[in-house]
C-alpha cells in the first residue's frame, strides 16, 4: 500500500475590510510612512472593528468560505485545529466558537499557541490524523486578531501588527502530493524577547497590570529581529538539504510576514529568486497565524499540482520550523 500523505486540497482566506495605513498610524504615534516602509515593507494592514467581532468571526469567515468552495459538507469535517495567540476567551478553545459558527457538529477541535509558528505546526499536528488514517478531513485554520493586544501608543510595535486569518483542509493522497517533511522547533528561553506580560495565571488582570499597560505585545525588536533572520533561514534550508533540493527545485518560498528584510535574507540564504517568493506584508503588516494561508489563498490561482513550495515561519517563544510539501491541486 503506498503511503498516506495530508494534502492541502483547499484554501480560503479572510482579512477584514477596515485599513490602517502607515499614514494613519502617522497620526497617533511618532513614526512616518517612509520608516516604516523601509525598515519593514508595511504599508497598510487591516482592522476587525465592530462591537462583539472577536477572532472567531474571522476564522469562521474563512472556514464558511472554504466548505463552500471545496464543496465540504461541515458534518463530514473530523477535526478543526485553530491556530491563535488572540482566542476569543482564555476558554473555552476558539476552535468549539468557531465549530458551533460554521456548523461542524461531529468534529472535535482545540487550540494550539506557537505564535507566528502557529499555523505550522498546525499543519504538523493535523496531518498526524490523516496520515495514520484515523481522520478524512481536518481543517487547519490560522488566525489573529491582533489589534486586540496591540498598544497604538507604541510606535515600536503598533507599525507591525494586523488582523487576518486562512483556513485549509487535510485530506489523505496517495499519489506522492501533500505534506512530505516538516521541521520543528521550540525554545522556551527566548520568551523573555516577545510576550503579553499580564493576564495569564503568572500575572492575572489587576488594576495595576492595566495601568502599566502589561496587557499589550511586548517586543524586544532588535533581538527578536537577530533571531529570526538566523533561525528561519537555518531552518529552511536544513528542510532543503534533508529532501535534496537545491534552489532551482524549488517553486515557492511561502514565509512568515514579519518583517520584509527578514523574508528576503531567508530566500537569499536559500539561493531562491524574489519571484519565487510569496509577499504580501505591505497589505497585511504581520497577521500572525494569518500571514502563511493568507499568502496561500492570494497566490492560489499560481499554483500548480507537483509544484514543490517551502513553508517557513519564526515566532515568539522562540518557535520557529519549515514544512516541504508538494501542491496537490491545479487552480480552477
Ligand atoms: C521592530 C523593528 C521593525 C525595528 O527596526 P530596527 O531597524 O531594529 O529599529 P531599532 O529598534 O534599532 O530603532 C532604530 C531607531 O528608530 C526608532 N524607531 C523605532 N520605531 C520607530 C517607528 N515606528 N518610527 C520611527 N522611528 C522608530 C528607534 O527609537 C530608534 O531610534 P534611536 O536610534 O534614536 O534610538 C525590527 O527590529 C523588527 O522587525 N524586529 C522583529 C520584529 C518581529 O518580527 N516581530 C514579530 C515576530 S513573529
Amino acid at each position: 500500500m503506498s503511503k498516506i500523505n495530508a494534502a492541502i486540497t483547499g484554501i480560503q482566506g479572510y482579512v477584514p475590510k477596515d485599513k490602517l495605513t502607515n499614514i494613519d498610524l502617522e497620526k497617533l504615534v511618532d513614526t512616518n510612512d517612509e520608516w516604516i516602509i523601509s525598515r519593514t515593507g508595511i504599508k497598510e494592514r487591516r482592522i476587525l472593528k465592530g462591537e462583539g467581532l472577536a477572532t472567531s468571526d474571522i476564522a469562521s469567515e474563512a472556514v464558511k468560505g472554504l466548505l463552500k468552495k471545496t464543496n465540504t459538507d461541515p458534518l463530514e469535517v473530523d477535526l478543526i485545529i485553530c491556530t491563535t495567540i488572540t482566542s476569543d476567551m482564555v476558554f473555552p478553545a476558539t476552535a468549539n466558537i468557531i465549530s458551533d459558527k460554521t456548523g461542524l457538529k461531529h468534529a472535535w477541535g482545540f487550540d494550539l499557541n506557537a505564535a507566528c509558528s502557529g499555523f505550522l505546526f498546525g499543519l504538523t499536528v493535523g496531518s498526524q490524523f490523516i496520515e495514520t488514517g484515523k481522520y478524512k478531513k481536518v481543517i487547519v485554520v490560522g488566525a489573529d486578531k491582533m489589534s486586540s493586544m496591540v498598544d497604538y501608543t507604541d510606535r515600536t510595535t503598533c507599525i507591525i501588527f494586523g488582523d487576518g486569518g486562512g483556513a485549509v483542509l487535510l485530506e489523505p493522497n496517495e499519489d506522492g502530493l501533500g505534506i512530505i517533511d516538516s521541521i520543528m522547533h521550540s525554545d522556551g528561553s527566548g520568551r523573555y524577547f516577545l510576550h503579553q506580560k499580564a493576564g495569564g495565571s503568572l500575572k492575572p488582570a489587576s488594576h495595576e497590570t492595566i495601568d502599566a499597560r502589561e496587557h499589550f505585545v511586548f517586543q524586544e525588536g532588535k533581538s527578536v529581529f537577530k533571531f529570526a533572520v538566523i533561525n528561519m533561514a537555518d531552518v529552511s534550508c536544513k528542510i532543503m538539504q534533508q529532501n535534496n533540493l537545491d534552489s532551482d527545485d524549488i517553486n515557492w518560498l511561502v514565509p512568515h510576514q514579519a518583517n520584509l528584510r527578514i523574508i528576503d535574507a531567508t530566500a537569499k540564504r536559500m539561493g531562491i529568486e524574489k519571484s519565487k517568493v510569496m509577499i504580501n506584508i505591505q497589505n497585511y503588516g504581520n497577521t500572525t497565524n494569518g500571514t502563511i494561508p493568507s499568502c496561500l489563498w492570494e497566490w492560489e490561482d499560481q499554483l500548480k499540482k507537483g509544484d514543490n513550495l517551502i513553508l517557513s515561519a519564526f515566532g515568539g517563544g522562540f518557535t520557529w520550523g519549515a514544512i516541504y510539501l508538494k501542491w496537490a491541486y491545479n487552480p480552477s
